[in-house]
């Protein structure tokens, strides 16, 4: 087949060359040059009046009146994987490129070879990354129903379509995006205009065939997915697969969804056997402990639609050394820094001369502002070494000024700690609008500053 001719375009100027070169020549920066696919060669007529080509509008879709569009023939493809649905909106759109994107180990190639195993549907799993065997192996661990799961170890995408043509899949998945290259591109793997070039490819055939297809792909250091926000608006979907790898959590994110909303994750637990769906994550975040330990305060915090809570561990002890040390861990380090001046200035606590270490367990990272509240609680806790009784829970910011101020849902919040069984919640004392109390088991205890809170909690 005849080669796509390419050029090489200056980021930074436009200015195009034959070669890749490492400085521009015209603008002098360093490293701006990407590749492009130039399309074939048109007439100057053409060029100048595309629209009165000849057969321009012989051949493609044409304006459909909205009101002709026959709605509600989208069939969903639904994965016996109710976390996965759910962060899709409810299942796979016919057609649609979704991209998965994760730190390497996390566990996307389990995820979904586990998608592909247990799905009752004809699926296609392409690797570039492991061995026939490797998948095999990997599949026996995982279990499920192997008969409809078919994998195929190509990294070049004409001959992985045309192989998906004949096969004929309801599904394709493809691991990982980075290791696909297109025989019309010069490039490497991985690099920006072949991830650009194969996302395209997959993307045309996927719409035309009208068979999903997801791409897994690789995460930079700085957390972004490699191939700068390139394939953001490519695809349709952005899933975000992660967790910390010493624990076993792990936490599906919907970053972008065409079909559903993006406030929703999926949470699943790595197990030797492959992933499972943890449907009732409070119970799992909340270590079990027996006797109330200083420095522990339990948070009511929502990530995405759902309601979890969560414990956060504070420990305050003399600092040895002139600048104290602080350290977080799932938690915002400057915000922790903003609340222990909060404290020190509004409070009078003495943190100046104190290191402080926070944790927030199960290796979950939050950045829901209701964790405030918790964290400031888990704080005195640890200094004054006075315990906070374990049937206690907290759902509030914290303001510059000391104030709490209200947080959103904070209905869902209380519901889910009265469902866990806990005693009593603190929540801002303006987020009670239209709230009927009397309706929980639970105690709502609303306070409006912080001397409030330290009143309530360790001077009784
Ligand atoms: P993997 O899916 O290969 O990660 P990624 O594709 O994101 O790079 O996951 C690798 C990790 O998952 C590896 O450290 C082993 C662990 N694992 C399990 O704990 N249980 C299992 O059943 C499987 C298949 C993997
Ligand atoms: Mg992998």
């Amino acid at each position: 087949m005849a080669k796509i001719k390419s050029v090489f375009i200056c980021n930074n100027c436009g200015t195009t060359s034959p070669k890749w070169v490492g400085k521009c020549h015209a603008c002098g920066e360093w490293n701006t040059y990407v590749e492009e696919v130039v399309s074939k060669e048109v007439t100057q007529e053409e060029k100048r009046r595309p629209w009165q080509g000849a057969n321009v509008s012989q051949t493609g879709p044409k304006p459909v009146a909205l009101p002709e569009i026959k709605a509600g023939s989208i069939q969903r493809l639904v994965t016996p994987d109710g976390e996965f649905n759910r962060v899709l909106g409810g299942g796979i759109v016919p057609g649609s490129l979704i991209l998965i994107g994760g730190q390497p180990g996390i566990g996307k190639s389990t995820l979904l070879l586990q998608l592909a195993l247990y799905t009752d549907a004809r699926i296609l799993y392409v690797s570039g990354e492991e061995s026939e065997d490797q998948i095999k192996m990997r599949a026996d661990r995982i279990g499920g129903d192997p008969s409809n799961c078919f994998i195929l170890t190509e990294t070049n995408t004409t001959k992985i379509l045309n192989h998906a043509q004949q096969l004929g899949p309801q599904l394709i998945i493809t691991d990982s995006i980075q290791t696909l290259s297109s025989p019309h591109i010069e490039s490497m793997p991985g690099s920006v205009s072949q991830v650009r070039e194969c996302a395209g490819e997959l993307q045309r055939f996927a719409k035309e065939m009208n068979i999903p297809v997801i791409i897994i792909g690789h995460i930079t250091k700085e957390g972004s997915i490699a191939g700068p926000k390139l394939l953001e608006h490519i695809v349709d979907a952005v899933l975000q697969f992660e967790g910390d790898q010493h624990y076993t959590y792990r936490i599906l994110r919907t970053l972008k969804n065409r079909f559903g909303s993006t406030d929703e994750m999926g949470i699943y637990e790595m197990q030797a056997t492959g992933l499972r769906e943890v449907s009732n994550p409070s119970e799992l975040l909340l270590s079990q402990k027996d006797d109330d330990l200083s420095g522990s305060a339990i948070a009511a915090t929502m990530e995405g639609m759902r309601s979890m809570l969560i414990e956060v561990q504070a420990l305050v002890s003399r600092a040895v050394y002139g600048t104290p040390q602080r350290s977080a861990t799932g938690f915002d380090l400057r915000r922790l820094s903003m609340l222990l001046a909060v404290l020190e200035k509004r409070g009078g606590f003495p943190y100046g001369q104190h290191d402080v270490f926070l944790n927030i367990a199960g290796g979950i990272k939050v950045d829901d502002p209701a964790i405030d509240l918790a964290i400031v609680s888990a704080l005195i806790s640890s200094l004054e070494d006075i315990a906070i009784p374990t049937n206690i829970c907290f759902a509030g910011e914290v303001g510059l000024s000391g104030e709490i101020r209200a947080v959103n849902r904070v209905e869902q919040r209380i519901q889910e700690a009265d469902r866990l069984g806990f005693k009593k919640i603190y929540i801002s004392k303006y987020n009670t609008k239209g709230l009927d109390l009397d309706r929980y088991k639970i105690r709502v205890q609303t306070i409006g500053k912080l001397e409030e809170l330290y009143r309530d909690l360790f001077e009784e």
